[in-house]
């Protein structure tokens, strides 16, 4: 019975912490966690945290110290009020800023994580430039990345999603900056389908929306059928942990 109760709850922490803006798991955070060696007392920035899912996840699994800043303050009031609810108000601070004003104290963070939200930077390429300079020496890069999974994609998906660069680009832009990459992984079919088919509780939010073409977009509708159309075959999300050489 104790170890039905154990898996219960391992299920429910996995529900709790996974992002709800993002094709990004717990399991993957803590995977990503994992590699980065994470440590009690590390320190960690995220750049367009969201609802804050990933720093208090490593807050609470690594003893990791976390600031998360977001323009989005309904967000933030999410995130705070989950390190709340798990008791890490002390090891998680989350700020409302726009990252491209926020200005660091001057010291520099173990791992910059900008999971979704590159474009905060202007793309992938000047986001890596952005957070190596936000590292201490040694530190590290993490990354989420919306990416094509070929160079043709259908006219419908482009013109739904915008530009997304393949994978070997990415491997190229994160070369050509000096780095390396270490962890790679495409999101799993199950991150894919929890982000897109479990947003029925946020379906308030697109009844909120003013009407216009981004309300259209957001239509619980299309969103299913332009996964089930394009978005599984064509896209991905492409997580990565880049080291500066
Ligand atoms: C796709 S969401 C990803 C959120 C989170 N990283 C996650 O994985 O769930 C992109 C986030 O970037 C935030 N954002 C957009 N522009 C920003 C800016 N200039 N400064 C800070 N955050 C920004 C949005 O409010 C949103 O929370």
């Amino acid at each position: 019975m104790q170890n039905t109760m154990d898996l219960l709850e391992m299920v429910l922490e996995i529900e709790r912490f996974s992002p709800h803006h993002n094709m990004l798991s717990a399991t993957r955070l803590l995977q990503i966690g994992n590699y980065l060696e994470l440590e009690e007392g590390q320190s960690v920035m995220d750049c367009g945290c969201g609802r804050g899912e990933a720093l208090c996840l490593w807050a609470k699994y690594f003893g990791t110290q976390g600031i998360g800043v977001d323009v989005h303050a309904p967000s933030l009031s999410d995130a705070a009020a989950l390190a709340q609810r798990e008791n890490l108000s002390d090891k998680v601070q989350f700020v409302h800023a726009n990252m491209q004003e926020y200005e660091t104290n001057g010291t520099g963070f173990d791992v910059v994580a900008c999971l979704g939200a590159t474009f905060i930077f202007g793309g992938f390429e000047p986001a890596i430039r952005g957070m190596r300079d936000m590292i201490v020496p040694g530190g590290q890069i993490v990354i989420g990345e919306a990416i094509y999974t070929a160079d043709n994609v259908p006219a419908e998906l482009r013109d739904y999603e915008g530009d997304c660069p393949t994978e070997m680009k990415l491997f190229n832009a994160a070369r050509a900056t000096g780095c390396e990459v270490g962890y790679y992984s495409r999101a799993s079919r199950d991150e894919w389908e929890r982000y897109i088919f479990n947003r029925y509780r946020i379906r308030k939010e697109f009844l909120s929306m003013p009407y216009g073409p981004e309300r259209d977009k957001a239509s619980p509708r299309r969103w299913q059928d332009m996964y089930l159309r394009y978005r599984q075959n064509w896209q991905s999300m492409a997580f990565m942990v880049i080291h500066p050489a």
